[in-house]
């Protein structure tokens, strides 16, 4: 973890808005799966969506992290870095034909998520080696905007479906050689994981899809967001996991790789904002704290209402009281948090908004024009890499295409 102090330090020396990563403990926390799920089967394909760092990826990839990824653009990136196609998987939803064929071609697994899809890839690439991603019929999240199973969503084909898919995968000799559930992002429940494995496994028969080489349960391994909420037992579950499993290898007569594809618990935690308040002013009962970053550049707690833990970097001893912690942009919701309680807070005090490291800058726009910020990424107490905002000039250039 990187301390209050060094945050401080690099914000001096790289100005604000900065993000800040911890290169180290998203290795870690690679790592951490390994020691909970304790598989020789297990594959972690981490989902680049979270974050997109060349830094950090480079790091996962030297760890011997496989990708999940959801467009071309990402399939293109993690190439680029140097995974191997074996290691990259293809889950994109509602693709148009072009896209497909494309990513197809670039030999990364792809992953149908609809009957309609896998009708035409049948007629259009017969014989070829894909995997089918299904409904797991199980409800959970941190909101109802990223719970992925269910009736309310639009991903997967349904589990009732399965002999259909397998049907028509036939009629285009394609080879299932894997099957893939993502039940939602932030799952609150440990059960929630178990019962989609069960779910999955259930129509993963030797009958119905003999040439399996893995399951892929998808991502959504929660960390805390609030200081009051408890991490959950990844130990106690990843023993059931690895279980159940087992159990399903010995039923199925092979031995299948397990995939999960977390974002968030990779990537959350690494992350920090470090911003700096310039204005502080009084609407009758609210004081404001007006910082030089805005929704743009950290959408989650308007998006979703989500908790973003902010620290004062500058004056930790200050007198308690609320703030709303606002932005720089155009608009009464451009919070990060309301009514916070917070050490008091003086105009040029930098504030540090915690777990900014998945999907904070990948989900970040420039709204307003406003660049997105600088990032940096440090390893124990090396900076191994800056990446600068870019200028104002450099972003007129692109809007003007010059
Ligand atoms: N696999 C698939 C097919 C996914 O769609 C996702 C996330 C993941 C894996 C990784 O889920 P994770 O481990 O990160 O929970 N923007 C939202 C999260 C959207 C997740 C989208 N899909 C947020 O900020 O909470």
């Amino acid at each position: 973890m990187i301390s209050e102090a060094k945050l401080v330090s690099l914000a001096r020396e790289y100005g604000t808005p900065l993000f800040v990563y911890d290169g180290a403990l998203m290795v870690e926390r690679y790592r951490d799966l390994f020691r909970f799920i304790p598989s020789e089967a297990l594959r972690v394909h981490y989902a680049l969506k979270a974050n997109y760092n060349p830094a950090l990826l480079t790091l996962l990839r030297d760890a011997g992290a496989g990708i999940d990824a959801v467009s071309p653009g990402e399939v293109a990136l993690a190439l680029a870095l140097g995974f191997e196609k074996e290691r990259i998987i293809y889950t994109a939803n509602n693709m148009t034909d072009a896209e497909f064929d494309r990513v197809m071609q670039s030999g990364v697994t792809v992953n149908i998520g609809s009957l309609s899809r896998l009708k035409k890839c049948a007629v259009s690439h017969p014989g070829s080696r894909i995997c089918l991603r299904f409904n797991p019929d199980v409800c959970d999240g941190d909101n109802a905007m990223t719970m992925t199973g269910g009736d309310l969503t639009k991903f997967g084909i349904l589990l009732d479906d399965a002999d259909e898919a397998a049907r028509i995968a036939a009629s285009g000799n394609l080879h299932i050689i894997g099957l893939h559930e993502h039940t939602g992002s932030g799952l609150q429940h440990a059960e929630s994981v178990l019962k989609s494995m069960d779910n999955l496994m259930a129509i993963a028969t030797p009958e119905r899809f003999g040439e399996l080489e893995f399951l892929d349960f998808g991502g959504g391994f929660k960390v805390p967001y609030r200081e009051d909420e408890a991490r959950i037992d990844y130990v106690g579950m990843g023993r059931q996991i690895t279980a159940k499993f087992d159990a399903f290898c010995e039923k199925y007569g092979k031995k299948l790789l397990m995939r999960f594809e977390p974002g968030k618990y990779l990537a959350a935690e690494c992350g920090t904002l470090v911003i700096e308040v310039n204005t502080i002013k009084h609407n009758r009962s609210r004081t404001i704290a007006g910082c030089n970053s805005g929704f743009p550049q950290l959408i989650r707690p308007v998006l979703y209402g989500a908790y973003h833990k902010i620290t004062n970097l500058t004056n930790p001893d200050g007198k308690p009281a609320l703030y709303d912690v606002c932005g720089n942009i155009c608009e009464t919701g451009d919070r990060f948090a309301e009514q916070r309680e917070l050490p008091e807070i003086r105009e040029y005090d930098l504030l540090a908004i915690g777990n900014a490291g998945a999907y904070c800058y990948s989900m970040g726009s420039v709204y307003n024009l406003r660049p997105m910020p600088a990032e940096v990424v440090v390893c124990g107490d090396d900076v191994i890499d800056f990446r600068p905002a870019e200028s104002e000039a450099e972003l007129v250039a692109r809007v003007l295409r010059k």
